[in-house]
Protein backbone atom coordinates (compact mmCIF):
# COMPACT_ATOMS: atom_id res chain seq x y z
CA UNK A 1 0.00 0.00 0.00
CA UNK A 2 1.74 3.49 -0.86
CA UNK A 3 2.16 5.85 2.06
CA UNK A 4 -0.07 9.12 1.80
CA UNK A 5 1.34 12.24 3.36
CA UNK A 6 -0.04 15.46 4.02
CA UNK A 7 1.14 19.18 2.24
CA UNK A 8 -0.40 22.68 2.60
CA UNK A 9 -3.49 21.44 2.83
CA UNK A 10 -3.27 18.14 0.48
CA UNK A 11 -3.00 14.58 1.01
CA UNK A 12 -0.40 13.80 -1.22
CA UNK A 13 1.35 10.17 -2.52
CA UNK A 14 4.54 9.96 0.03
CA UNK A 15 6.72 10.15 -3.03
CA UNK A 16 5.49 13.42 -4.28
CA UNK A 17 5.05 14.85 -0.97
CA UNK A 18 7.63 18.69 -1.07
CA UNK A 19 8.47 21.55 -0.09
CA UNK A 20 9.69 24.58 -1.83
CA UNK A 21 13.48 25.18 -2.32
CA UNK A 22 13.26 28.50 -0.25
CA UNK A 23 11.28 26.62 2.82
CA UNK A 24 12.80 28.03 6.06
CA UNK A 25 12.18 25.03 7.24
CA UNK A 26 14.76 23.71 4.51
CA UNK A 27 17.05 26.37 4.53
CA UNK A 28 17.92 27.50 7.96
CA UNK A 29 15.73 24.91 10.07
CA UNK A 30 13.08 27.78 10.94
CA UNK A 31 10.74 25.03 12.05
CA UNK A 32 9.41 23.36 14.73
CA UNK A 33 7.77 19.83 14.84
CA UNK A 34 5.75 17.23 16.82
CA UNK A 35 5.39 13.64 17.09
CA UNK A 36 2.69 11.50 18.51
CA UNK A 37 2.80 7.77 19.39
CA UNK A 38 -0.11 5.41 18.13
CA UNK A 39 -1.27 2.31 19.75
CA UNK A 40 -4.84 1.08 18.26
CA UNK A 41 -5.44 3.40 16.32
CA UNK A 42 -5.06 5.95 19.14
CA UNK A 43 -2.85 9.17 19.79
CA UNK A 44 -1.26 8.68 23.25
CA UNK A 45 -0.86 12.44 25.23
CA UNK A 46 -2.26 13.80 22.55
CA UNK A 47 -3.19 16.60 24.36
CA UNK A 48 0.29 17.59 26.18
CA UNK A 49 1.89 17.41 22.33
CA UNK A 50 -0.82 20.08 20.90
CA UNK A 51 -0.03 21.90 24.25
CA UNK A 52 3.75 21.76 23.51
CA UNK A 53 3.33 21.97 19.53
CA UNK A 54 1.81 25.32 20.77
CA UNK A 55 3.90 26.58 22.85
CA UNK A 56 7.31 25.81 20.19
CA UNK A 57 5.30 27.92 17.86
CA UNK A 58 4.76 31.01 20.11
CA UNK A 59 8.21 30.96 21.51
CA UNK A 60 10.08 31.19 17.45
CA UNK A 61 6.65 33.61 16.54
CA UNK A 62 5.61 31.25 14.35
CA UNK A 63 1.71 31.63 13.71
CA UNK A 64 -0.50 28.53 14.28
CA UNK A 65 -1.63 27.19 10.87
CA UNK A 66 -4.61 25.40 12.22
CA UNK A 67 -6.92 25.04 15.19
CA UNK A 68 -6.32 21.82 17.12
CA UNK A 69 -9.75 20.98 15.98
CA UNK A 70 -8.66 21.05 12.68
CA UNK A 71 -4.76 19.23 13.02
CA UNK A 72 -7.18 16.36 14.56
CA UNK A 73 -9.38 15.83 11.65
CA UNK A 74 -6.01 15.91 9.42
CA UNK A 75 -4.41 13.70 11.95
CA UNK A 76 -7.68 11.21 11.58
CA UNK A 77 -7.57 11.07 8.14
CA UNK A 78 -4.09 10.54 7.58
CA UNK A 79 -4.42 7.16 10.00
CA UNK A 80 -7.21 6.20 7.86
CA UNK A 81 -5.59 6.98 4.55
CA UNK A 82 -2.32 4.92 5.66
CA UNK A 83 -3.99 2.29 7.43
CA UNK A 84 -2.04 2.94 10.77
CA UNK A 85 -3.39 0.97 13.45
CA UNK A 86 0.17 1.13 15.49
CA UNK A 87 2.60 4.25 14.49
CA UNK A 88 4.05 7.41 14.77
CA UNK A 89 2.69 10.83 13.37
CA UNK A 90 5.24 13.54 12.41
CA UNK A 91 3.99 16.99 12.22
CA UNK A 92 6.25 19.86 11.39
CA UNK A 93 5.22 24.09 10.46
CA UNK A 94 8.35 25.98 9.26
CA UNK A 95 7.75 29.75 8.94
CA UNK A 96 6.86 29.15 5.28
CA UNK A 97 8.41 29.98 1.91
CA UNK A 98 10.35 33.57 1.61
CA UNK A 99 13.61 34.48 -0.61
CA UNK A 100 16.35 33.85 1.64
CA UNK A 101 17.09 36.46 4.48
CA UNK A 102 18.06 35.45 7.78
CA UNK A 103 15.55 37.43 9.19
CA UNK A 104 12.21 37.48 9.32
CA UNK A 105 10.28 37.63 5.99
CA UNK A 106 9.08 41.67 5.34
CA UNK A 107 5.63 40.48 4.78
CA UNK A 108 4.08 37.96 6.50
CA UNK A 109 4.09 34.61 4.47
CA UNK A 110 1.51 31.35 5.74
CA UNK A 111 3.68 28.65 7.80
CA UNK A 112 4.46 25.68 5.92
CA UNK A 113 2.70 22.60 7.41
CA UNK A 114 3.83 19.08 7.02
CA UNK A 115 2.41 16.14 8.61
CA UNK A 116 3.34 12.14 7.60
CA UNK A 117 2.68 8.82 9.20
CA UNK A 118 4.29 5.32 9.80
CA UNK A 119 3.22 1.94 10.84
CA UNK A 120 5.54 0.64 13.75
CA UNK A 121 6.14 -3.27 14.50
CA UNK A 122 4.64 -3.15 18.14
CA UNK A 123 5.82 -6.55 18.86
CA UNK A 124 9.77 -5.28 17.70
CA UNK A 125 9.58 -2.65 20.21
CA UNK A 126 8.26 -4.50 23.04
CA UNK A 127 11.15 -6.93 22.26
CA UNK A 128 13.64 -4.51 22.48
CA UNK A 129 11.97 -3.06 25.73
CA UNK A 130 12.39 -6.79 27.18
CA UNK A 131 15.93 -6.85 26.22
CA UNK A 132 17.33 -3.19 27.57
CA UNK A 133 18.92 -0.56 25.49
CA UNK A 134 23.05 0.27 26.13
CA UNK A 135 23.98 3.56 26.24
CA UNK A 136 26.76 5.28 24.83
CA UNK A 137 27.97 9.17 26.13
CA UNK A 138 28.62 12.31 24.56
CA UNK A 139 29.35 16.21 25.47
CA UNK A 140 26.34 18.11 24.95
CA UNK A 141 27.17 20.62 21.74
CA UNK A 142 24.03 22.34 21.41
CA UNK A 143 22.36 25.67 22.02
CA UNK A 144 20.65 27.16 24.47
CA UNK A 145 16.93 26.52 23.85
CA UNK A 146 16.63 22.88 23.87
CA UNK A 147 13.45 23.07 25.46
CA UNK A 148 12.14 24.12 22.15
CA UNK A 149 11.28 21.09 19.79
CA UNK A 150 13.15 22.37 16.59
CA UNK A 151 14.07 20.76 13.78
CA UNK A 152 17.34 22.34 14.61
CA UNK A 153 18.91 18.51 15.38
CA UNK A 154 21.99 18.26 14.07
CA UNK A 155 24.19 17.30 17.20
CA UNK A 156 21.47 14.92 18.05
CA UNK A 157 21.77 14.02 14.71
CA UNK A 158 25.79 12.86 14.83
CA UNK A 159 25.12 11.51 18.67
CA UNK A 160 22.66 9.02 17.82
CA UNK A 161 24.76 8.41 14.47
CA UNK A 162 27.52 7.54 17.07
CA UNK A 163 25.27 5.44 19.29
CA UNK A 164 24.42 3.28 16.38
CA UNK A 165 27.79 3.26 15.38
CA UNK A 166 28.73 1.90 18.79
CA UNK A 167 26.13 -0.72 18.86
CA UNK A 168 24.02 1.40 21.49
CA UNK A 169 20.38 2.55 21.73
CA UNK A 170 20.62 6.21 22.59
CA UNK A 171 23.39 8.68 23.54
CA UNK A 172 23.36 10.58 26.45
CA UNK A 173 25.02 14.18 26.44
CA UNK A 174 26.91 15.63 28.99
CA UNK A 175 27.00 19.60 29.95
CA UNK A 176 29.60 20.97 31.42
CA UNK A 177 29.33 20.27 35.04
CA UNK A 178 29.09 16.27 34.26
CA UNK A 179 25.61 16.19 34.36
CA UNK A 180 23.35 14.24 31.94
CA UNK A 181 20.99 16.94 29.97
CA UNK A 182 18.81 13.95 28.13
CA UNK A 183 19.01 11.73 25.54
CA UNK A 184 19.33 12.44 21.99
CA UNK A 185 16.19 12.09 21.02
CA UNK A 186 14.41 10.75 24.75
CA UNK A 187 14.67 11.97 28.14
CA UNK A 188 17.14 10.24 30.87
CA UNK A 189 16.39 9.22 34.50
CA UNK A 190 17.65 6.97 36.79
CA UNK A 191 16.59 5.08 40.06
CA UNK A 192 18.70 5.56 42.94
CA UNK A 193 19.87 2.59 45.54
CA UNK A 194 16.90 3.80 47.51
CA UNK A 195 14.74 3.16 44.66
CA UNK A 196 13.97 7.13 44.09
CA UNK A 197 13.44 8.07 40.43
CA UNK A 198 15.40 11.27 39.43
CA UNK A 199 15.22 12.75 36.15
CA UNK A 200 16.83 16.54 35.43
CA UNK A 201 14.61 19.56 35.84
CA UNK A 202 12.85 20.71 32.25
CA UNK A 203 14.63 23.99 32.34
CA UNK A 204 16.26 25.12 28.63
CA UNK A 205 18.83 22.69 28.54
CA UNK A 206 16.11 19.69 28.04
CA UNK A 207 13.16 19.04 26.20
CA UNK A 208 10.27 18.98 28.49
CA UNK A 209 9.17 15.53 27.37
CA UNK A 210 5.41 14.88 27.07
CA UNK A 211 5.76 10.93 27.92
CA UNK A 212 8.28 12.39 30.88
CA UNK A 213 5.57 14.55 32.40
CA UNK A 214 2.73 11.55 31.81
CA UNK A 215 5.66 9.40 34.02
CA UNK A 216 5.30 11.30 36.74
CA UNK A 217 2.17 10.70 36.83
CA UNK A 218 2.59 7.01 36.40
CA UNK A 219 5.43 6.92 39.29
CA UNK A 220 2.21 8.68 41.49
CA UNK A 221 -0.08 5.93 40.82
CA UNK A 222 2.86 3.34 41.45
CA UNK A 223 4.09 5.22 45.04
CA UNK A 224 7.46 5.81 43.40
CA UNK A 225 8.81 9.13 44.64
CA UNK A 226 10.46 11.59 41.74
CA UNK A 227 13.35 13.86 42.44
CA UNK A 228 13.71 16.32 39.51
CA UNK A 229 16.91 17.13 39.74
CA UNK A 230 20.16 17.53 37.88
CA UNK A 231 22.46 14.08 38.22
CA UNK A 232 25.96 13.14 37.30
CA UNK A 233 27.26 10.46 34.82
CA UNK A 234 29.23 9.42 38.09
CA UNK A 235 25.43 8.66 39.24
CA UNK A 236 24.06 7.27 36.67
CA UNK A 237 26.75 4.49 36.49
CA UNK A 238 26.08 3.47 39.88
CA UNK A 239 22.42 3.82 39.74
CA UNK A 240 20.31 0.50 40.40
CA UNK A 241 18.50 1.09 37.34
CA UNK A 242 17.79 3.53 33.85
CA UNK A 243 16.17 4.61 31.47
CA UNK A 244 14.82 6.42 28.74
CA UNK A 245 11.23 8.09 28.02
CA UNK A 246 10.05 9.36 24.71
CA UNK A 247 6.86 9.32 22.71
CA UNK A 248 8.43 6.69 20.41
CA UNK A 249 10.04 4.47 23.08
CA UNK A 250 7.40 5.45 26.05
CA UNK A 251 9.69 3.85 29.11
CA UNK A 252 12.75 1.84 27.93
CA UNK A 253 15.38 0.68 30.29
CA UNK A 254 18.78 1.25 29.89
CA UNK A 255 21.20 -1.49 31.16
CA UNK A 256 24.34 -0.33 30.52
CA UNK A 257 25.90 3.33 30.05
CA UNK A 258 29.39 3.48 28.19
CA UNK A 259 31.31 0.59 29.81
CA UNK A 260 29.06 0.17 32.65
CA UNK A 261 26.71 -2.53 33.44
CA UNK A 262 23.40 -0.61 34.75
CA UNK A 263 22.11 -2.67 38.14
CA UNK A 264 22.72 -6.92 37.36
CA UNK A 265 22.24 -5.97 33.63
CA UNK A 266 18.44 -6.82 33.39
CA UNK A 267 15.65 -3.91 32.62
CA UNK A 268 14.62 -2.83 36.18
CA UNK A 269 11.66 -3.53 37.80
CA UNK A 270 10.46 -0.14 38.04
CA UNK A 271 11.37 1.06 34.70
CA UNK A 272 8.86 -2.30 33.53
CA UNK A 273 5.97 -1.01 35.69
CA UNK A 274 6.18 2.42 34.44
CA UNK A 275 6.19 0.80 31.46
CA UNK A 276 2.85 -1.55 32.05
CA UNK A 277 1.53 1.61 33.88
CA UNK A 278 1.92 4.24 31.03
CA UNK A 279 -0.04 2.19 28.30
CA UNK A 280 -2.40 1.42 31.01
CA UNK A 281 -3.03 5.51 31.61
CA UNK A 282 -3.24 6.44 28.21
N1 LIG B 1 11.87 12.98 20.45
N2 LIG B 1 14.34 15.03 24.33
C1 LIG B 1 14.57 15.13 23.02
C2 LIG B 1 15.81 15.80 22.54
C3 LIG B 1 13.63 14.60 22.11
O1 LIG B 1 13.84 14.72 20.79
C4 LIG B 1 12.48 13.94 22.60
C5 LIG B 1 11.45 13.37 21.69
C6 LIG B 1 12.30 13.86 23.99
C7 LIG B 1 11.09 13.21 24.61
O2 LIG B 1 9.93 13.98 24.40
P1 LIG B 1 8.50 13.30 24.29
O3 LIG B 1 8.36 12.44 25.49
O4 LIG B 1 7.55 14.42 24.29
O5 LIG B 1 8.50 12.49 23.01
C8 LIG B 1 13.26 14.43 24.83
C9 LIG B 1 10.90 12.58 19.44
C10 LIG B 1 10.21 11.32 19.78
C11 LIG B 1 11.56 12.60 18.09
O6 LIG B 1 12.36 13.50 17.87
O7 LIG B 1 11.25 11.74 17.24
Amino acid sequence: MSRIAYVDGQFVPHRQASVHVEDRGFQFGDSIYEVWSVRQGKLLDEDGHFSRLERSLAELQIENPRSRASYRLVIRDLLRRNRIRDGLIYLQVSRGVARRNHAFPHHPVPPTLVLTAKSVDVDKAEAQAALGIAIITLEDIRWGRCDIKTVNLLPNVLAKQSAVEAGAGEAWLIDRDGNVTEGSSSNAWIVTANGVLVTRPADNSILCGITRMRVFQCAKSLGFLVEERAFSLEEARLARESFITSASTFVTPVVKIDDQIIGNGAPGLMALALRSTYFKQN
